[in-house]
């Protein structure tokens, strides 16, 4: 799928270095709300809980054999929120890349952003460009960050840079498949997700990766993102191993 030379094409058997996990896990990261609402405490309160959740869980994918982590954080369709809250999410997001820079940085973590940079503000396009290039010469956990990110948004965006290369001649319509497409995707350097978790109950994809989780194993968990831990992601990176993957085939 990837013409990225440095980034192995999607292959289900050879997976973690235990064998069967999944290599590539996307997370829906949801519940902040709810978590704060039951504790009596504001919406924003949940999403910082729900922000420290995420270096266990970054941390956790080398000992699981995950590697790739790709986590949905402020969708397209999330502007829609109070002011208040988009703002105390986006100052959030500027904080937390502020914060983990370095730690990143230094646990071997590559960096990446999806989704659409024009809507967000200056300030945290800097700061995510940066922590991408501090990042870049990393090669542990690819971690994958959908901040304004939704996938129709995301095939949209893609038809029409693909669009423009057919009437600029770069690209002939014949050639036009499920090989070219996805090249033309946010996610065009990363396999596809093998296992998307989605917590906090709801069992719907809410617009995340459409394209690229064609095939992927499913898990709708009830936890709420600010409950979830690293020994959680392990149950149900076991749980993918036992599952049988059989991508339209018949098992013989
Ligand atoms: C997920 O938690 C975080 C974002 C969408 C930014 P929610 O904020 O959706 O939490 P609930 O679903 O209202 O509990
Ligand atoms: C999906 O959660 C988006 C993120 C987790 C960032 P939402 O809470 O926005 O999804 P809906 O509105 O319940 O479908
Ligand atoms: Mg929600």
């Amino acid at each position: 799928m990837s013409k990225n030379p440095d980034i192995p094409l999607q292959d289900s058997g050879s997976l973690s270095p235990g064998g069967d996990g999944p290599r590539h896990v996307a997370i829906i990261m949801d519940g902040n709300g709810r978590w704060a609402q039951a504790r009596g405490r504001p919406r924003l309160f949940g999403h910082h809980a729900g922000a420290k959740r995420v270096r266990e869980v970054v941390e956790a994918c080398p000992g699981l054999g995950i590697e790739y982590l790709t986590i949905f954080a402020f969708s397209t369709e999330n502007w829609k929120r109070t002011q208040t809250e988009v703002a105390g999410l986006m100052n959030l997001f500027r904080r937390y890349i502020s914060r983990e820079m370095a730690a990143l940085a230094t646990r071997n973590v590559r960096v990446r952003f999806i989704g659409d940079r024009l809507r967000l503000d200056a300030k945290l396009v800097k700061l995510m460009d940066r922590l991408e290039v501090e990042t870049a010469g990393n090669d542990g956990t690819h971690l994958t960050v959908a901040l304004n990110y939704g996938g129709r948004d995301e095939v949209a965006r893609a038809t029409k840079r693909l669009a423009h290369d057919v009437a600029n001649g770069t690209l002939n319509p014949e050639e036009v498949d499920e090989e070219t497409l996805p090249r033309y995707l946010d996610t065009y350097v990363l396999p596809d997700p093998d296992l998307v978790i989605r917590t906090s109950g709801e069992a719907r994809i809410s617009n995340f990766l459409l394209w690229q989780s064609a095939y992927s194993e499913y898990e709708f968990i009830d936890t709420l993102w600010p409950d979830f831990t690293a020994a959680e992601l392990g149950r149900l990176c076991e749980k993918f191993g036992r599952r049988e993957r059989r991508f339209g085939t018949v098992k013989t």
